[in-house]
């Protein structure tokens, strides 16, 4: 693939409409990745709904190179939220994941890559909110912990509630495995469903991240079959990527998405992430790598997005991170192709991000939830110029009060508060807009924090989305 530098003076929708092709081969038709969220639809876990096959069409037919499903649990009492899709074992979880991706897959003429986010939420799972589990069973992870979200009284009463007990530590080198094999499993089950490829959650302080980091797996056992030349800490990931290398087809495609950096003392580093990054590359295994940082202690990935990183002038948080670090990798396809996600949301910024090689492709998250269409109706659209193609900087009516009242940082004190809160404010009314998509009706950027809980959450997910979701999980 040409150096994209080689391109300039700068058409910058040429640049991002450019393709690109994988180590595996197969070709990505332009720049632009809708990133992993999760939808907030339904209830209780379980299969896509006819709701999530809507929403996935309208992102079918937007015009993005790849499509990332939201994080699907691969275990079903473990969920990041109490909308979570899953890889259940209910009898109808195959055929509706096939409709999902027929659905994205035959929305357009030129269809994007549609890849399924695998997940596992770790200790960061909460009991009391996802329902998924009785409150005193208790989350698991590498070490027995609770998350912390804040200091004071506020943070203390948040984080008891949400996680009654501790997690507890999985010690036992069998029971990795066995999570591994899930892992595989899930990725497996996506190829048959008719999905062009896996991510794996690896980020966010999730299950596989804490497992990397030296804050929540400080002593990490050695698992079996894994070669002697791979740290100790990148053993489950190793497992998972060769398990998937073994039982897929090349052309499946295989992404990672890492934290650059936990942003918690004790936690991944910016070097200690750097070196995996250089494993991942060198073991050969993978065909795209997406950078984000954060856990539910310090939610760098759902920052504001008018944060800047402290050494770019950049508006991406990471992009300090994948520049420094490009140059040590391969051009894709000789090796994996880098996205980057978190605060890219206009045309110039996006196109100087590749252009610069502080990526390959651009991952996009919360505009695409406000316009599934983002690339054909804006990013791409030649009769959009430069000046108006800035689809972020938009504020979420109700949610400042809303940050007063339930103890999240403000614009006005952005000292002190539980960041987790904050965070949870701006994902769920982005969820809601999803919500509405999948409901067959437009987004709306006006609509207040406060109303939307009402309508969006307690009368659509939870009174009409959840009963009937209950009675199926508990029938089994
Ligand atoms: C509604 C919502 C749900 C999200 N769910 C996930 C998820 O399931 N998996 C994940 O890796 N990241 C998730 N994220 C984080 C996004 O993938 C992305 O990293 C983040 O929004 C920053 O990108 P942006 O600035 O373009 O929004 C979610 C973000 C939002 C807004």
């Amino acid at each position: 693939m040409a150096d994209l530098k080689a391109s300039r003076p700068v058409d910058a929708i040429a640049v991002i409409n450019s393709s690109l092709t994988l180590p595996n081969g197969v070709g990505v038709q332009n720049r632009l990745v809708k990133a992993a969220m999760a939808e907030g639809i339904g209830l209780g876990g379980g299969p896509p709904r006819k709701e999530h096959i809507n929403l996935y069409k309208r992102w079918g037919e937007g015009g993005w190179g790849i499509v990332i499903s939201g994080n699907v649990q691969i275990d079903c009492r473990h969920l990041a939220s109490p909308h979570d899709l899953t890889l259940s074992p209910h009898p109808d979880t195959l055929s509706a994941y096939i409709k999902l991706a027929s659905a994205v897959h035959n929305a357009s003429s030129s269809p994007p890559l549609l890849l399924m986010q695998i997940s596992h939420p770790g200790l960061q799972s909460s009991s009391t909110i996802n329902l998924s589990r009785f409150p005193w069973e208790a989350a698991v992870g590498p070490c027995s912990a609770r998350p912390s979200v804040s200091e004071g009284l506020m943070g203390w009463i948040w984080e008891h509630a949400v996680w009654p007990t501790k997690s507890r530590q999985i010690e036992n080198v069998k029971e990795w495995v066995e999570i591994g094999n899930k892992f595989v499993e899930g990725a497996v089950f996506a190829e048959k469903a008719g999905w062009d490829g896996v991510q794996i959650h690896s980020a966010h302080g999730y299950l596989l991240a804490e497992y990397l980091s030296p804050l929540t797996n400080p002593k990490p056992k050695p698992l079996p079959d894994v070669p002697r030349d791979v740290p100790i800490r990148l053993h489950l990931l190793y497992l998972i990527l060769k398990g998937i290398q073994d039982n897929t087809e090349k052309r499946f495609i295989k992404a990672v998405k890492i934290n650059c950096s936990d942003f918690v003392e004790g936690g991944l580093d910016e070097s200690q992430a750097a070196d995996i990054v250089k494993s991942l590359v060198s073991w050969k295994l993978l065909d795209i790598i997406e950078v984000s940082g954060g856990t539910y202690s310090q939610p760098a990935f759902a920052s504001p997005e008018t944060l800047k990183s402290p050494s770019s002038s950049r508006q991406s948080l990471f992009a300090h991170f994948t520049t420094s670090l490009i140059p040590f990798l391969s051009l894709p396809p000789n090796g994996p192709a880098i996205i980057l996600t978190g605060g890219l949301h206009d045309r110039s910024l996006i196109a100087s991000s590749l252009l610069d090689r502080a990526c390959d492709l651009v991952g996009m998250g919360r505009p695409a939830c406000l316009d599934p269409h983002l690339p054909t109706n804006i990013i791409l659209n030649r009769d959009v110029d430069e000046m108006e193609a800035v689809v972020g900087g938009y504020g979420i009516p109700g949610s400042e009060l809303m940050k007063t009242m339930l103890g999240a940082p403000t614009q006005s004190s952005s000292k002190g508060g539980v960041r987790l809160v904050g965070a949870g404010i701006s994902t769920t009314w982005h969820e809601w807009q999803l919500c509405r998509i999948g409901r067959g009706v437009k987004p709306d950027k006006s609509m207040h924090w406060l109303k939307a809980l009402v309508v969006e959450e307690v009368w659509f997910e939870v009174l009409k989305g959840g009963p009937m979701s209950w009675w199926r999980y508990w029938k089994g």
